[in-house]
């Protein structure tokens, strides 16, 4: 079952214009339930206009320090996130779900390994934690980073990554791109794209040398350094990434399906915490998800986005069609773990756990 704890606000800063660091102070009965990795991200819950608003956000901090801080950009009608940036004190109590999240590897103390990491804009925030984290576990580890915002001012964690620059000389690059300000150097100009991608490849990195690559951002991003890397070669199970946010349309039927379920609905059971509740669900309208919230059901989600796996749970009778799945492992899809913002059920009786 999903637990939330109550979280005291320690300290915020602006790192920003439009991005705050949010600590947390820790108290002694949760330390146990909050050990994190380095990469995982925390789900917040907090009272909004009379409502209970949750998003996800990565922890910036790394679990060496025994720090817990979740870095958050404002974004254009982000509730949470204006709310964050406005209105949120020291002081304030949110609630938070654990750590989770799978966007990290381990740390290999006595390892020898090159990482490369690609990130944009608040991509950022993993990224510092897992850089932060290998390089002071690992004193062989090497890092590259390759970092694009829009303009000097917007790049989050600036002297944070300068300090670890300073204290890593000989370990860690950091490789700045802007897309609406000049650099003296063509290839530090505008978007990642292929181009850019084949000189890195050809001058900077050789993608023999390099054990893990992490790669964090939007979508667009995320995919041509991932292809790019596929193409390349280079092992799936070596690229590593972490979409922050989604463009993915809300999830639909097939053509068929819509024919063939048109006017039926589905009965879904929903097991949480050990209790059960039921409803009935026209097929092809909402998700699970939505529709266990608007028939008052208290579950976890974050993204809404088939990202972050938060409203992740076992479908254990029936079927759902999903819209993305980007949150799931090939072995949970195998299991019939279902990411319950992005399933549609496709049968008139479906039964969903988010207890196992
Ligand atoms: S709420 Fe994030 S994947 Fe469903």
């Amino acid at each position: 079952m999903a637990t939330f704890y109550k979280l005291q606000v320690k300290k915020i800063e602006k790192t920003t214009k439009d991005c705050v660091l949010v600590s947390f102070d820790l108290p002694q009965e949760l330390e146990e339930i909050f050990q994190y990795k380095q990469g995982q991200y925390l789900t917040l819950k907090a009272i909004i206009n009379g409502e209970p608003v949750q998003r996800s956000y990565s922890l910036c901090s790394s679990p060496l320090d025994k720090e817990l801080r979740v870095g958050i950009k404002a974004v254009p009608l982000g509730l949470f996130s204006t709310f964050a940036n406005e209105q949120l004190k020291e002081g304030d109590v949110l609630e938070s779900l654990a750590p989770s999240g799978k966007f990290y590897v381990d740390v290999e103390e006595q390892a020898d390994k090159n990482y490369v990491c690609f990130a944009a804009g608040s991509g950022i925030t993993p990224m510092y934690s897992i850089i932060k984290t290998h390089l002071t576990a690992e004193p062989h580890a090497t890092f590259k980073l390759f970092y694009i915002n829009q303009t000097v001012s917007s790049i989050i964690l600036k002297e944070e990554l300068e300090a670890l620059k300073n204290q890593f000389m000989e370990r860690f690059e950091i490789f700045h791109f802007l897309t609406k300000q000049n650099r003296a150097v063509e290839l530090f100009n505008g978007r990642m794209d292929k181009k850019k991608m084949a000189a890195i490849f050809s001058g900077i990195c050789d993608t023999d040398k390099i054990d893990d690559y992490f790669i964090c951002g939007p979508e667009a991003m995320i995919f041509l350094v991932r292809d790019y890397l596929l193409e390349q070669k280079v092992g799936e199970e070596k690229i590593h990434f972490e979409l922050f946010g989604t463009s993915s349309d809300k999830p639909k039927l097939s053509k068929e399906d819509e024919k063939k379920l048109s006017g039926k609905t589905c009965t879904v059971t929903l097991i949480e915490g050990g209790k059960s509740m039921e409803f009935e669900l026209a097929m092809g309208g909402d998700n699970i998800l939505d529709a266990a919230l608007n028939n008052s059901a208290d579950l976890p989600y974050a993204c809404k986005g088939g990202v972050c796996c938060t409203c992740r749970a076992k479908l254990v009778e029936g079927e759902v069609t999903m819209g993305v799945t980007y949150g799931l492992e090939q072995d949970e899809l195998d299991n019939n773990y279902i990411l319950t913002c992005q399933a549609l059920p496709t049968t008139e009786k479906v039964v969903v756990d988010f207890d196992q």
